[in-house]
Parts: structure tokens; sequence; C-alpha cells
């Protein structure tokens, strides 16, 4: 049996196992977020116990020369986290810095990995392709050796799940290798995490590119205010051969169509398609109700975020005190670590 990954709907609650997943400080969250991650997130809050790592050292691998950027996105992912319904009683949100442990096991692991296989890493291949202006022709041996540093953050909690986007299953199966290895040379130690793929997968942005992303310039934040969705909705992609409003449309090539798939209770959406397909129904009006129907969504999202907005310390203690909590268990393991490889002094 593949054991190596499973389907979020595919897993069966137990609080007697760890979930873990992580986000890098470099920019608030958006929708795409919101719908590969962040709702399965508090889902599974109430099935397992769940760990969120804000992974500032891993943002750091290639954003070394932007300290600020990586401090000041660490509140805001925490916002983003809390504002969508993930809850500090069950949930503990640690920051990876604080975790000395992490850096430790990293160490170790470094042993078990091979540049070569490192380099084959598909995920980090393509990232490196991408990041040409940053690395130039060499890349870092802090980047090159992220995923190394990614099992340690999975490994430190003895985490069976890690929920994550298809385009990160190269590092679960780097970090599951780490530890068949790390087992077979030391003696069963660690736990081989599974990978949880979300149902959802990646959604496109309102421009009709295939990803959402800061970089792209079309992602909808939780954090966007209402004149901030109306004009990102206006400016969406519709069908383009449709001139006039009577004229016949496409839903099926229309981003307005895609988004009320995603925000608008389904029988709306029935009638929606059906209006369009008929020219009965103009792109302005459709894309208004859009505007309403993400505003209902955004909305006590955009109010649980401003409430921790004015609340700074408050942020700040469940950041805190979930990092000290983090800390035990990663204690807990490095000690069992080190018992494995003689350095129990
Ligand atoms: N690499 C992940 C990303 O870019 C973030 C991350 C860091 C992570 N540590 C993790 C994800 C541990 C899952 C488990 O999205």
């Amino acid at each position: 049996m593949d054991d190596e990954k499973i389907k979020i709907e595919d897993i069966k609650p137990d609080k007697s196992l760890r979930i873990l997943t992580g986000d890098r400080p470099t920019g608030k969250l958006h929708i795409g977020h919101y719908f590969g991650s962040l709702k399965s997130r508090v889902e599974l809050q109430d099935k397992f116990e769940t760990f969120i790592e804000v992974a500032d050292v891993q943002a750091l691998t290639d954003n070394f020369n932007n300290p600020d950027k990586v401090k000041q996105n660490v509140s805001q992912i925490v916002m983003d986290e809390l504002a969508v319904g993930i809850d500090p009683n069950k949930t503990t949100i640690f920051l990876q810095s604080l975790i000395p442990e992490i850096a430790e096991l990293t160490v170790f692991y470094s042993n078990l990995v091979t540049i070569a296989r490192l380099q084959r890493n598909p995920t980090v291949k393509t990232e490196i392709a991408q990041k040409r202006e940053l690395f130039g022709e060499s890349v870092t041996y802090g980047f090159l050796g992220y995923p190394v540093s990614q099992a340690a953050d999975i490994t430190s909690f003895d985490a069976t799940y890690v929920p994550v986007g298809e385009d990160q299953l190269p590092l679960i199966e780097q970090c599951r290798e780490i530890v068949r290895k790390f087992n077979s040379i030391y003696g069963k130690t660690l736990r081989e995490p599974i990978a949880v793929l979300s149902s959802n997968g990646r959604i496109k942005g309102l421009d009709g590119n295939e990803k959402m992303g800061k970089s792209l310039g079309n992602a909808i934040y939780l954090s966007d205010d209402e004149t901030t969705i109306k004009e990102k909705v206006m400016n969406a992609v519709t069908d383009k051969n449709r001139i006039k409003k009577d004229d016949p449309g496409n839903p099926n090539i229309c981003m307005v169509y895609y988004y009320h798939n995603l925000f608008t209770n389904k029988e709306e959406v029935k009638n929606i398609c059906e209006e369009c397909k008929k020219g009965k129904r103009g792109c302005v009006a459709c894309k208004k109700q859009l505007i309403e129907s993400i505003n209902n969504e955004l909305k006590p999202i955009r109010d649980k975020r401003a409430y921790y907005e004015q609340r700074p310390n408050e942020v700040k203690d469940i950041l805190m005190s979930g990092t000290n909590h983090a800390r035990e268990i990663a204690k807990e393991t490095m000690k069992k670590v080190k018992k494995s490889m003689k350095l129990d002094y």
C-alpha cells in the first residue's frame, strides 16, 4: 500500500496523532491559501493535535538579505491564522527561530543527505531556477539544504500527518528518506510522516492565471477591504467573445463564474450559469453579485483580523505560549535523538 500520501477526506480523526504544517512569513495570506489549506486546518484542529509553524528561519533561506520583511510578516501570518478560525486553545502556533532544537537536528540530518539528492529534489530544482536573480550561478548551502531543515521541523514534533500542496510532496518524500536512513543507522527513533493533500488543490487568479500569488499581482488577501475587493473583481477576466450584454456567454472560460463556484451557494451558481449562457445576465451584474458573495465570506475574517490588529500583545502572547509548548516537545525529541546517536552526555 502506498501510505506516503493520503487525501484529507480519507484520514480518521485521532487526538493522539500530531499534525504539523508551516508557512514562510514572507507575505500576508490570500484566498489561495484559504481554500488550499487554511479551511482544512480549521477542521483538522478538532480531530488531531495540531501544530502550525511560522517558518521564519526557512523564510530567510531566500530572504537572507531582507530580515525586515520576514520579521514584519511573522505577526501578519499569526493574525491571518487566528482570523480564519485557528483556535490557540486547540492549535499550537509557534515560531521556528525560537526552537534551537530544530537547527540542531538539521545539523545531524545533514550527514544523511547527499548534495546530489538535494539537487535532484524537484521542488528545490524549480525554486532555484526561479531565483536566479538572488542566487546567480550558484545557490547557497542554506537554500539547497532547506528540505533537511524542513525534515527537522516535521520530525521534531513526531508529526504523523503533514497537510501540504502538491508542490511540497518532494519535500515530504525527502523527509521520509532521512527518517529511514536515521532509523537504519541509529536504531528506530523517528516516525515517517505522511503527506495530506487537500481536495481543493490550487485555485486560479481572477486574471485567469493558473496560480494565485503575490508576485503575480493577482492575489485577493484575507485582509483586503471592500473597496479593494470591488476593484479586483471588476477587473476580472470574463468571456472575451461576449461583447454585448445580451450575447450568450460561456461560463467555462469566465473567471467570475469560476469564483462564484467558490463563494456563492450551489443553487444560485446554477442560475448564474444558465442565465449567462442565454445572454440574460450581464457581466457587470454578475461581478456585483460576486463582490457581495466574497464580502459575505470575508467579513467575519476581516472583523476578527481587525480585533487582533488592535491587540498586538495578545497576538504575541499566543505565539510565545505556543512556542513554549512546542519547545518542550522538541526537547523531548532531541533527547531521544541524542541517545540514539550516542551524544547523550
Ligand atoms: N515549505 C513550506 C512552504 O513553503 C513551509 C514549511 C516550513 C512547512 N516548514 C514546514 C510545511 C513543515 C509543512 C511542514 O509552504
